[in-house]
């Protein structure tokens, strides 16, 4: 893999979307795809893919396109999901409810270890059987069991201390889903996630549509 430290967030935010396409392909048996069928499937053109893969080494043979298998392996690793991370969920309300509810994570290696709440009423509680436990402890558990992300699922007012504690504590990611900026050591990478981003495009994209036709 080409070492390159300066990709672009565009770029590595479609990759999740090749690895998915290539996932499929593989349930149905294809071994190898073409550059040209592999966009008509996705959507991007055959120079943007080339592109993209490009700034990791390329992959496609000319003649031949791409090894299915062997791209979904590639960008498996390219996006680090060749390993399996601890997590831990912080705050136990409706969200982080949710988030230990749902177990896609497990099968792609995200390990949901534990959830902590300030709220003695939720702390004791198992959801989907991972114990909510009490915030005053999370600094010694982070270190002990060596968890690798924080899922921030707090009051806003509560995120940054929150934060600050986990990056202390050592984890190197942060799941952001506080409606705040955060802000973390160079080393602590982050990734604040908006459900209503993506609302408000689909609310931009319907209008646009409605203009185009008119
Ligand atoms: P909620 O009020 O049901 O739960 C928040 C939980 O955090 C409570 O159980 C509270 O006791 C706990 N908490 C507060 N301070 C804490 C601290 N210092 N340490 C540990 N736990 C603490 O809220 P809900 O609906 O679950 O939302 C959680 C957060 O996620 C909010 O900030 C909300 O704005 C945000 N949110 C973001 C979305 C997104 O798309 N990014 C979607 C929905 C909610």
């Amino acid at each position: 893999m080409k070492k390159d430290t300066k990709i672009s967030n565009a770029v590595i935010k479609r990759l999740p979307r090749y690895r998915r396409y290539l996932k499929e392909l593989q349930k149905k048996g294809v071994d190898k795809i073409s550059s040209n069928e592999f966009s008509s499937l996705i959507g991007y053109t055959a120079s943007q893919i080339r592109q993209d893969l490009n700034n990791f080494g390329g992959f496609g043979q000319q003649g031949y396109g791409y090894n299915v298998e062997g791209l979904y392996n590639e960008i498996s690793a390219i996006l680090g999901l060749d390993k399996e991370y601890k997590m831990i969920i912080v705050g136990a309300g409706n969200l982080g409810q949710a988030i230990a509810n749902y177990t896609y994570y497990y099968k792609a290696g995200f390990v949901v270890c534990g959830i902590f709440d300030i709220n003695p009423r939720l702390i004791g509680l198992k959801i989907n059987d991972i114990e909510v436990m009490d915030y005053e402890n999370i600094v010694e558990y982070v270190e002990e069991n060596q968890i690798n992300i924080g899922i921030i699922c707090t009051t806003k007012d509560s995120a940054q201390e929150v934060a600050d504690k986990l990056c202390f504590a050592g984890v190197s990611g942060l799941w952001n889903f506080a409606p705040v900026d955060l802000e973390v050591p160079d080393h602590v990478a982050i990734e604040n996630v908006h459900l209503s981003d993506s609302l408000h495009s689909l609310a931009y994209h319907m209008n646009r549509n409605a203009t185009e036709n008119e």
